[in-house]
C-alpha cells in the first residue's frame, strides 16, 4: 500500500453516558475506512479519561451489542501534536475522527483540545459543537432566526432554588403535558414527560442532576422525523428517516432507545408527502447553517398532524453504529459508508487548511 497514507486517529469511548455507543460507532467508522488512502490509529478513552491505543482486530471483531464492548488496556496514547520525548518515536495523527457522543466529546471540549494542538478533525468546530450541545442556546438561536421550535422555559438552578414559584408561573403558560430535560445531555438522559403540576418540581430536580440548567418545553404532538446533513456549499440534506416509538413511555425515552429492543423502530425512508419532504429538507439545511455547524449533523424535527415542522434538536456527532440513522440515510441516498467517511475526512482537512491560511496579525500599513 502507498506509504503516504494519511493517519486517521479514531477517538472513541469517553466519559459520557454514550460510552458504549461511541465504541460501536468507532467500529463502523474503522470498518468503512478506505485503506488505500487512510491508515487507522485507534484511541480509546476509558471511563477514567485515560487515552489508550486499541487493537484493530479486536475492535473489528466486537459485536453490535453495547453490553459487550469496552475500552481494553493498551499503551498510553498522546495527542498527535505533542512532541515525542528524545529517543521516543512519534506516532502522530494527521487527522482525528472523533466518534465521541455527548459530554466532553460532542460539546466542543475535544474540539478545543484539537484546535489548540493544531490537528484537523471531523465534524463541527468548537462553536457549533457547544451550541448544538446546549438545548437552551440552540433554541434561542433557532427562535432568533425565525425557525419554529416548541415553546420553552429555561430553568437555572440558582433561580429555581431561590424562587420556585416564578418558575411554576412561567411553566403554567405552556399548558400540559410538558417535557423537562437537562440543557446539556443526550440519549434522553434526564428527560421526563410531565403530565400535571404536582410532577413538575421533582422532574426539574431530576433534570438538574445532570446539568445546572434545565428546559421545560411544551409537548409537541407529532412524528419524529430526522435528516442527515453533510457539509458543502450549500450543505447536502438526505431523505427523511422516522423514529416510530412503540415503548409504553410514549416518547423516545432512554428505555425506548437502548433498553427495550422493541422500544422504537427506525424507518427509512420515512413516508412523507413530496412537499413535506422538501420543506423538511430545507428546514434541516437552515438549522445546520443557523447553528454554525460544520462537517456533519443529524437534524431532528417534529412533524405535527397539521403538517407543520418544528425543530427538536441537532446532533453534531450522530451515532455511526450499524443501525444508526445518519449512515443509513446516506446509504439510501447512494453514499456508501466508505465514501461518507472519506468525504468527512476530506472536509476536515479542507477546513484546517482554510483556517490555517487566515491572517492572525494585522497587515502592515
Ligand atoms: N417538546 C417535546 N414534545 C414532545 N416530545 C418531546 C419533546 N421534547 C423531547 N421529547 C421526546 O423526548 C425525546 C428526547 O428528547 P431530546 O430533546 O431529543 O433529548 P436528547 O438530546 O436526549 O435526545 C425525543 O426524541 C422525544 O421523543
Ligand atoms: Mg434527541
Amino acid at each position: 500500500m502507498a506509504k503516504d497514507r494519511m493517519r486517521v486517529a479514531i477517538v472513541f469511548g469517553g466519559r459520557s453516558a454514550e460510552h458504549e455507543i461511541s465504541i460501536l460507532s468507532a467500529r463502523n467508522v474503522l470498518a468503512a475506512l478506505d485503506r488505500t488512502r487512510f491508515e487507522p490509529l485507534l484511541v480509546g478513552i476509558d471511563r477514567e479519561g485515560r487515552w489508550l491505543l486499541q487493537d484493530e482486530a479486536r475492535l473489528l471483531a466486537s459485536a453490535g451489542d453495547p453490553r459487550r464492548v469496552a475500552i481494553e488496556p493498551g499503551p498510553p496514547a498522546a495527542l498527535g501534536a505533542v512532541p515525542a520525548a528524545p529517543g521516543v518515536p512519534e506516532r502522530g495523527f494527521d487527522v482525528v475522527f472523533p466518534t465521541l457522543h455527548g459530554t466532553l466529546g460532542e460539546d466542543g471540549a475535544m474540539q478545543g483540545l484539537l484546535e489548540v494542538a493544531g490537528i484537523p478533525y471531523v465534524g463541527a468546530g468548537v462553536l457549533g459543537s457547544a451550541i448544538g450541545m446546549d438545548k437552551d442556546v440552540m433554541k434561542r438561536l433557532l427562535r432568533d432566526a425565525g425557525l419554529p421550535v416548541a415553546e420553552f422555559v429555561t430553568v437555572r438552578r440558582a433561580r429555581f432554588e431561590a424562587d420556585p414559584e416564578s418558575v411554576r408561573a412561567a411553566v403554567a403558560r405552556l399548558g400540559w403535558p410538558v417535557f423537562t430535560k437537562p440543557a446539556n445531555a443526550g440519549s434522553s438522559v434526564g428527560v421526563r414527560r410531565v403530565r400535571a403540576p404536582a410532577e413538575l418540581e421533582p422532574a426539574i430536580r431530576h433534570a438538574l442532576e445532570f446539568d445546572d440548567k434545565a428546559l421545560v418545553e411544551a409537548a409537541v404532538t407529532g412524528r419524529e422525523i430526522e435528516f442527515a446533513v453533510l457539509d458543502g456549499t450549500p450543505p447536502s440534506v438526505s431523505g427523511a428517516g422516522e423514529i416510530v416509538v412503540e415503548h409504553a413511555d410514549g416518547f423516545y425515552s432512554y428505555e425506548a432507545k437502548y433498553l427495550d429492543e422493541r422500544g422504537a423502530r427506525l424507518e427509512a425512508p420515512a413516508r412523507l408527502e413530496p412537499d413535506e419532504l422538501a420543506r423538511g429538507q430545507a428546514l434541516a439545511g437552515r438549522v445546520f447553517e443557523v447553528l454554525e455547524c460544520e462537517g456533519m449533523a443529524r437534524v431532528d424535527l417534529f412533524l405535527t398532524p397539521h403538517g407543520e415542522f418544528l425543530v427538536n434538536e441537532i446532533n453534531t456527532l450522530p451515532g455511526f453504529t450499524a443501525i444508526s440513522m445518519y449512515p443509513r440515510l446516506w446509504a439510501l441516498a447512494g453514499v456508501a459508508p466508505t465514501e461518507l467517511v472519506s468525504r468527512l475526512i476530506d472536509l476536515a482537512i479542507a477546513r484546517h487548511r482554510r483556517r490555517a491560511a487566515l491572517k492572525r496579525e494585522p497587515a502592515p500599513g
